[in-house]
């Protein structure tokens, strides 16, 4: 069951590519807008880094968005058209290439090691823990591993506050969405509990608001590694 959420999860990001893109580029998602886009590119900035690696960095966004800064960034996906429009769209300091988290380790040696790691709401599979062991090998000295995601608070209106896979359909988002995406809900303790379990200490937790109805929006995490 698992291994067909994470195959349907996979085949959302190829099929709905251009839709997502659309609705990045248009700023059509107002969250985004308002805050976690700018949450994500604060919480890098404050850091300082040289290089970072943007894990599924979907159309580019944050990378081109980095290396206006100077900074090096390096997205990979999954996703072959994600990947396609984000070189596309070409900046001289941002790099992409497909892989999926799963072949990171064996192209470790070719990606190099980075000040941050980022994933931007991007963190959307079970189990996440293989992933999560493998990052360590990924980052130089002193980096940071820093992951945005969708506030468990803002998804429990109308379900139960427990682990478990849930459905995306884009419903309020745009048109031009083909294929459900499935991805798994944690728990703030869930979360907590994986990072100890594979050597990740937590630095800081932010809970960036929606400026009007004073919601939390997302959890922003910075972790350090305990293991580099
Ligand atoms: C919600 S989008 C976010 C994209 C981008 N981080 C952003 O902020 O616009 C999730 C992205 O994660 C990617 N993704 C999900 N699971 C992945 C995996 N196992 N390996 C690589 N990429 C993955 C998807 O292809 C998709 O581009």
């Amino acid at each position: 069951m698992q291994r067909d959420h994470r195959e349907q999860l996979n085949l959302s990001w190829q099929a709905n590519a251009d839709a997502w893109t659309a609705a990045v580029r248009e700023q059509r998602i107002e969250s985004r807008r308002l805050v976690t886009d700018a949450a994500i590119v604060q919480a890098i900035l404050a850091l300082a880094p040289k290089r970072v690696l943007d894990l599924g960095c979907g159309e580019g966004w944050l990378c081109r968005g980095l290396a206006e800064h100077g900074i090096e960034a390096i997205g990979v996906d999954a996703s072959a058209p994600l990947i396609a429009v984000a070189q596309q769209a070409g900046s001289p300091r941002a790099q992409y290439r497909v892989c999926g988290y799963a072949e990171l380790n064996s192209q470790a040696a070719q990606l190099g090691r980075f000040d941050v790691l980022v994933g931007n709401f991007a963190l959307l599979e079970e189990p996440l823990a293989p992933t999560l062991n493998d990052l360590h090998g990924l980052l130089a000295a002193n980096g940071r591993l820093l992951i945005q995601t969708l506030h468990p608070w803002r998804a429990c209106h109308d379900a139960s506050y427990r682990d478990g896979w849930r459905v995306e359909t884009f419903a309020g988002f745009a048109e031009g969405f083909s294929q459900p995406m499935p991805w798994f809900f944690r728990t703030l303790e869930s979360w907590l509990g994986l990072f100890t379990e594979t050597g990740w200490r937590l630095q800081w937790l932010q809970e960036p608001l929606h400026p009007e109805s004073e919601q939390p929006v997302s959890l922003l995490l910075l972790l350090s590694s305990e293991r580099n």
